[in-house]
């Protein structure tokens, strides 16, 4: 079977296993070409599959020689379904892993449930000696069943202030056009912070404090966004921007817990605009990254998912040089944030058409990064050549 790439505005619909297989490679030849670190030796990772989870696990198996588990929620091939690209981003992690002999070991279900949190800590104990040094918390997703309820929340991208109307691109039809992002009802706002605040991150931390897996001076971090402002409407004034603030609380509460305990802490890190699944399908979002790209590249400061993790890892949580701001959140955003390239980007914001948002924005990067976060527009991945379905099929994470 040929492969070719299918679009559904931000969506991609399909992905390229050969070309997933090369975006894990140069991550982690990135990671490689830099020095290596001491890190955690036993890590946990909620939401490992793509985006700043995948990245994350890079920096730490092949820059600090981590053993990793991974925890996602991906599918593998259905009849000629070719699976998700998050299924084949950790199978090429697993082989590459593997090679080197860092240990890895994946969970593919619904990390929101109990019975997925039990499974963890089980192997934890049987198999992964005991105790982890490290969880970090990168998931992304539009839907929790709360494991005590049972009640299944859904998050609603929306503003809470008024109807925010405004440009974005979209990659399917490879325009920039009007998006309007309606407002919330309170029910909506709770139930995004269900989905993606702090609510599920606890519980983890719960259950492997109660299994007894966490070691002295352990650590975690749940990865945020905030954002400038021409972006606050849709973000941080945003139901997802009042998810991220019970995130940010949350944190603050397991930090007082772990300290106490495990001489440990928790953190909220916030990173820098990138093209991921998930953020390519928030409104706006997708037009102020490709300006920023411009920018960031003018300047020489740009970082894609592996170097932003990198630094993240190397200078900051086991690091000597952490950017932590007043409210004790973890800052790699740091270089977007520049008031010189918020300037720019503001300015940039204001010239803005669709007539000239290809040649101003930074849009051919913008879609590049989209395009092989499925595994597609790799120089050096065949996409005309035949893909073995039924062989790729026997591959399981
Ligand atoms: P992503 O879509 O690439 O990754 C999300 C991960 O969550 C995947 O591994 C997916 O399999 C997993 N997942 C989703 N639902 C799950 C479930 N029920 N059970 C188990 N796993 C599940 O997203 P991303 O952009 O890497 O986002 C990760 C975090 O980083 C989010 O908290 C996001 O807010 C934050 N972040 C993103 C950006 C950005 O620009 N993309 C910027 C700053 C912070
Ligand atoms: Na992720």
């Amino acid at each position: 079977m040929v492969i070719k790439p299918r679009l559904k505005g931000g969506l991609a619909l399909t992905n390229h296993p050969i070309g997933a297989k090369e975006f894990v490679k140069r991550q982690i030849d990135y990671v490689k070409s830099q020095d290596k670190y001491e890190g955690p030796k036993k890590v946990l990772i909620i939401g490992s599959s793509s985006g700043y989870g995948l990245a994350t696990r890079i920096s730490l198996a092949f820059g600090a020689g981590a053993e990793t588990i991974g925890v996602a929620f991906e599918k593998g091939v259905e009849g000629k379904r070719v699976g998700s690209a998050g299924w084949w981003n950790t199978i090429a992690f697993n082989e590459a892993a593997e090679k080197e002999g860092l240990v890895s070991k994946n969970f593919i279900g619904d990390a929101f449930s109990m019975e997925m949190k039990d499974d963890v800590i089980k192997f934890i104990k049987e198999e992964f000696g005991g105790k982890i040094d490290l969880l970090i918390y990168s998931l992304a997703s539009a839907v929790r069943t709360d494991p005590i309820d049972g009640v299944t929340y859904r998050s609603a991208l929306k503003s809470t202030t008024k109807d925010i109307t405004g440009p974005t691109i979209n990659f399917e039809k490879e325009v920039m056009e009007e998006t309007t992002m309606g407002v919330a009802t309170p029910d909506e706002i709770k139930s995004t912070v269900k989905v993606m605040g702090g609510e599920d991150w606890k519980l983890w931390i719960e259950a492997l404090d109660k299994g007894g897996v966490l070691s002295e001076g352990f650590k975690t971090v749940a990865y945020s966004y905030l954002g400038p402002k021409v972006t606050y409407g849709i973000y941080k004034e945003g139901t997802i921007g009042a998810a991220k603030r019970d995130l940010e609380h949350t944190s603050d509460v397991l930090n007082d817990f772990l300290k106490e305990k495990y001489n440990g802490e928790a953190y909220v890190s916030l990173s820098k605009a990138l093209m991921t699944k998930a953020s390519a399908v928030i409104p706006i979002f997708p037009l102020y990254a490709a300006l920023l790209y411009k920018v960031m590249k003018e300047k020489g400061i740009h970082e894609g998912t592996i170097e932003q993790k990198h630094r993240l890892l190397t200078q900051m949580v086991y690091g000597n040089n952490p950017v932590i701001d007043e409210e004790r959140r973890l800052r790699p955003d740091n270089w977007e944030m520049r008031e010189d390239v918020q300037a720019e980007v503001e300015a940039l914001w204001d010239k803005v058409t669709p007539d000239n948002f290809k040649e101003i924005s930074d849009y051919a990067g913008a879609r590049e990064e989209f395009m092989q976060l499925n595994g597609f527009d790799f120089d050096n991945v065949d996409y005309d050549a035949d893909v073995d379905l039924d062989e790729l099929a026997k591959l399981k994470p």
